[in-house]
């Protein structure tokens, strides 16, 4: 399973990517805004950092402009996605994108029947949003199940499941559980996968007993 970080701040990204655990990463507008810079800038910044797949949204509407900005985000670098919107213009501007060899990650995907369009159009990935149907009462994670489920059944899917809009750690692991291809997760998420009490204590109660020896392995001239 591959952990893309969902982020645009660069300092994020980087401490996260020493942890060897970065994958990719996946910006929107709404991220990219936080960080008060110039988007195209970010871009090919995240770019040099983290060697994989580095998504960058369209903002354009229509079919023809998207297909514009989608040149012009993946001439930045050859590991950029350019993401377009699950709408009709969206996905035959992904058809066009991936036909000339770009990856293209399908954004706002809320449905099963939205996922065999974005499948169709030749999208490297589809992303579904389960915390945002979650918190409108449906369950995220089923969709995923669905999606998962329904592409398996095809060789010519090969588009990649990207689990988007993360907002605890048991969302990763049911998306893991389910098979899913790529999570995008917010770094403080992240961070707390690391994370279990008892391994907390277990270590003090190590590090304690060890202290009481008076060794050192590094100082070990055995
Ligand atoms: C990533 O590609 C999505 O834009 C992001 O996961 C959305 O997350 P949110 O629903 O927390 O804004």
């Amino acid at each position: 399973m591959k952990f893309f970080i969902d982020t645009a701040d660069i300092d994020e990204i980087r401490a996260l990517a020493e942890t060897g655990m970065v994958d990719g990463v996946t910006t929107n507008p709404s991220l990219v805004a936080k960080t008060g810079r110039r988007f195209t800038d970010v871009v090919a910044e995240i770019c040099k950092i983290v060697p994989g797949p580095i998504s960058a949204e369209v903002t354009a509407t229509d079919a023809e402009t998207m297909i514009e900005e989608g040149r012009k985000l993946a001439a930045i670098a050859s590991n950029v996605a350019v993401k377009v919107p699950l709408t009709e213009d969206g996905l035959r501007a992904c058809r066009a994108l991936s036909d000339q060899g770009t990856m293209v990650n399908v954004t706002l995907c809320f449905s099963a029947a939205q996922s065999i369009l974005a499948a169709k159009a030749g999208a490297a990935f589809v992303s579904p949003f389960v915390g945002r149907l979650d918190d409108i009462g449906q369950s995220g994670m089923e969709l995923i199940a669905d999606i998962v489920e329904i592409y398996s059944r095809y060789d010519d899917f090969t588009t990649e499941v990207l689990v988007a809009s993360i907002r605890n750690p048991m969302h990763v692991v049911e998306a893991a559980r389910m098979g899913a291809h790529v999570a995008t997760i917010p770094p403080k998420i992240l961070s707390q996968l690391f994370k279990h009490p008892l391994t907390d204590k277990g270590l003090a109660a190590f590090l304690d007993d060890w202290a009481k020896t008076g060794q050192s392995i590094l100082g070990d001239q055995g």
